[in-house]
């Protein structure tokens, strides 16, 4: 047996290289293809497949040296696009199916005692996704609300207490991206990020890589959350300058990569520091590749790291064979290079808390599985520790972009930040699509779109709600008033017009972060603001365009504790909700789906002047919003109104003790934003103006009465009069 075994061994390594592969081999069953290169050593084989599916289990091959294609022991075939299936679905149900090809819907009804909050209906979309978000049946008796079930997963654990945690496991064949626990915090939020059950063949799109990719990176460099005392002036720093960003991109030289994958993968780096640099940000770049060993080609410490042209160079000039023998992928090496960094950079520091106050990004590739010198998450919990990472705070921030289908996705997954909302784990077919990704990601990129972000972890209100504003007017008898305000630009306030009698703008002081009064220049109310205007229609003050810009005498220097919220259908929502180049139809649709008629919503509340508190109620809709309307018509005010909706069509309305008893805003509350939280990202869609009863005395808010229902000014409907005011301060999208 054994000379055989040689025999054959030798024979195979002096076999010639094949110049060609077999071109009979390529066929798909139901689909078709074309071949480059007329199947020569490199030519590539692409597959297409009818509407409604895909090509399995990849869609496309390549002919390599030894003359064989790619995936040889495969069958290619077209299969119909299917969405992962809901599995379960507590308190409610819905029509169960076994498969739910492209087109096909889900419908969820809600047990008796359950509200519905997210959509009703879902549909298996082209990617193979769900259209919408998770569903869940709410009863409004935990802590938490229902964190959900994904479709294609199962949950365990039903108690949504402080602290509880729920645990998730995909369906056999699905691989979990997210977190598989999450647990109840203090804030009312579940840790980490909403699981999504992936198909290993299903990879994300170049266009799905530039979305979120480039979404999420632009929030971590423009929303930089530093590690600062309230009294450290250091936190007043503009956003663009402040402490540097470091980004270390670590790069797969492994042999399952090739040179010719290393040197793309290269350029993908180079392609990122370029668009990441073009901008008025302090960075600090490392590269590190690795195999056996990992590799500094460009260390954070050197001088010239934060100089993107000298960075690009050297990557440039570092050679695929500096690797040597190139076996195996040892990934925590690379992972320990950047700990050494870190940890050499805290040494030198003058100011060793500095350190702390730079955001770490760290951009992972992984062509393969690690299999050499141990699990990477030892050094990332070694960096955590460095760090002193707070709780929430998300340092190092690490991104993982496994290529092709030889990455283990549970490795990606686990190295990878979770954020709920945003994603940090994306797999592509090859390097060339990563490429194309980074190539789009300048859009998303400019710190002046940083609006609606916060600190979550802090307990500071400046900066857990750092766009808002207190006003202050001073009547001509000498009362002064107090109201609220949210600030939208770096000039401007947006609050409600009935408290701004005269347009003086000596009578009013505006407040933001550690600011003392700021000087007013103009008040704008809205045109349409007219009081007296439906006297005829026995309305005897009418609240309709209760909405008032106030322009300030000098421009804000946005920081971690002023900074502005966002407004729908302007480019930096369209950032918040990850939708580059949606409609303000879109956003509509996104923050108020129709077929819900329950939508979170919070108000921050004045209650105490000085420690603000997030307030959560629901904007209601459809059948629910006619209760409002209901609430309204019972008072004396409006007893002769024909029609309420002459009172009420151009308001949200919140509040009332269905499904739940909800706070109720008090008198000083009104001007302050009604506001949506979407992907981690504040939305501002409603000008707190009035409401049925006023029970608060001084903002001590006592139990709620009976009809108790807060309007708000609709502000999506007012954008372009909000647009026309501001200028080119907000950049509206159509
Ligand atoms: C694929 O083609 C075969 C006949 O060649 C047909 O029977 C089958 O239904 C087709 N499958 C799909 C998914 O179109
Ligand atoms: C709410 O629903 C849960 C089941 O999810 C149940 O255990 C609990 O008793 C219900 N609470 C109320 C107040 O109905
Ligand atoms: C990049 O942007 C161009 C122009 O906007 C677009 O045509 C192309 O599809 C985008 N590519 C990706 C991968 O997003
Ligand atoms: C607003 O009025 C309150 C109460 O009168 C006062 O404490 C506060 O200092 C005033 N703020 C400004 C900016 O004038
Ligand atoms: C409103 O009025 C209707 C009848 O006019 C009554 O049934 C209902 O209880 C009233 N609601 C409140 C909150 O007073």
């Amino acid at each position: 047996m054994l000379p055989l075994l040689l025999l054959s061994h030798i024979a195979l390594s002096f076999a010639a290289p094949k110049s060609q592969c077999d071109l009979t081999k390529v066929s798909i069953f139901n689909g078709s293809y074309t071949v480059s290169d007329g199947g020569n050593v490199g030519s590539r084989v692409l597959y297409s497949c009818p509407k409604g599916s895909y090509p399995f289990p990849e869609s496309s091959r390549e002919c390599l040296p030894n003359g064989r294609w790619t995936e040889p022991e495969h069958v290619f075939m077209c299969r119909g696009i299917v969405c992962a299936p809901q599995m379960t679905f507590e308190n409610g149900n819905f029509p169960k199916k076994r498969k739910y090809y492209l087109g096909e819907t889900l419908n969820f009804k809600c047990s008796a005692g359950f509200e519905r909050l997210g959509p009703e209906t879902r549909t298996c979309q082209e990617n193979g996704r769900w259209s919408g978000t998770t569903t869940t049946c709410e009863n409004f008796s935990g802590y938490c609300p229902n964190p959900g079930i994904p479709a294609g997963a199962a949950k365990t654990g039903t108690s949504y207490g402080v602290n509880d945690k729920v645990h998730y496991r995909c369906q056999s064949g699905l691989f979990l991206i997210g977190s598989a626990e999450r647990q109840c915090m203090e804030n009312k939020k579940w840790s980490g990020a909403e699981p999504f059950c992936k198909e290993r063949q299903k990879y994300d799109s170049p266009e799905e890589v530039t979305e979120s990719f480039s979404l999420s990176i632009a929030e971590t460099i423009a929303g930089a959350k530093p590690f600062c005392k309230a009294e450290d002036s250091g936190c007043e720093t503009d956003l663009r300058k402040g402490q540097p960003r470091n980004l270390f991109i670590l790069l797969d030289a492994s042999a399952n990569a090739g040179e010719e994958k290393f040197n793309a993968a290269k350029e993908t780096a180079e392609i990122l520091i370029q668009k990441v640099s073009g901008y008025d940000i302090r960075w600090r770049f490392a590269v590190i590749s690795y195999a056996l060993e990992a590799k500094t080609i460009v260390n954070i410490n050197d001088d010239d790291s934060g100089e993107a042209q000298a960075v690009i160079k050297r990557l440039k000039n570092f050679q695929y064979k500096e690797h040597g023998r190139k076996h195996g992928t040892n990934s925590r090496g690379a992972f320990e290079k950047v700990y050494n960094m870190l940890f050499a950079n805290a040494n030198q520091q003058r100011d060793p808390l500095g350190l702390l106050w730079t955001q770490n990004i760290i951009v992972f590739m992984a062509n393969g599985r690690y299999n050499l010198g141990g699990d990477p998450q030892v050094e990332i919990k070694r960096m955590r520790e460095l760090l002193l990472s707070i709780k929430g705070q998300n340092n190092p921030d690490i991104y993982s972009f496994g290529l092709g289908h030889d990455v283990s996705l549970d490795e990606l997954n686990d190295l990878a930040t979770k954020i709920d909302g945003e994603r940090r784990v994306f797999h592509v077919q090859g390097i060339d699509d990563l490429k194309r990704a980074f190539n789009n990601i300048t859009e998303g990129i400019e710190a002046s779109d940083a609006c609606g972000m916060t600190t979550e972890s802090t307990n500071d209100a400046r900066q857990k709600f750092p766009w808002i504003a207190k006003i202050n007017v001073t009547h001509p008898d000498g009362t002064v008033q107090q109201m609220g305000g949210s600030i939208i630009s770096q000039n401007f306030i947006l609050t409600v017009a009935h408290s701004l009698h005269n347009n003086n703008p000596q009578s009013i002081s505006v407040t933001v972060g550690r600011n003392v009064a700021l000087k007013v220049r103009n008040v704008y109310r809205h045109p349409k603001y007219n009081p007296t205007g439906k006297k005829d229609k026995n309305i005897a003050q009418s609240f309709d365009y209760d909405l008032a810009l106030i322009e300030l005498e000098q421009k804000l220097v946005f920081s971690s504790t002023v900074r502005p919220i966002c407004l729908p259908c302007t480019r930096g929502a369209s950032r918040a909700l990850r939708k580059i180049g949606a409609t303000c139809k879109d956003h509509e649709n996104a923050l108020f789906p129709e077929d819900e008629e329950l939508i979170r919503a919070l108000f921050i509340s004045g209650k105490n002047r000085d420690v603000s508190e997030e307030m959560n109620v629901f904007i209601k809709q459809g059948r629910k919003r006619e209760d409002c309307l209901c609430d309204v018509k019972n008072l004396s005010t409006f007893k002769d109104v024909a029609d309420i909706k002459d009172v009420t069509d151009k308001f949200l309305c919140t509040g009332g003790m269905q499904p739940v008893e909800e706070p109720q805003i008090c008198k000083g509350d009104a001007g302050g934003p009604l506001i949506i939280q979407r992907k981690g990202r504040y939305i501002q869609v409603g000008v707190i103006s009035w409401g049925t009863t006023n029970s608060c005395q001084a903002f001590i808010r006592n139990k709620v009465p009976a009809g108790s229902r807060d309007f708000h000014a609709d502000v999506l409907h007012s954008m372009d009069w909000i647009g026309e005011v501001t200028k080119d301060e907000l950049s509206l999208v159509k």
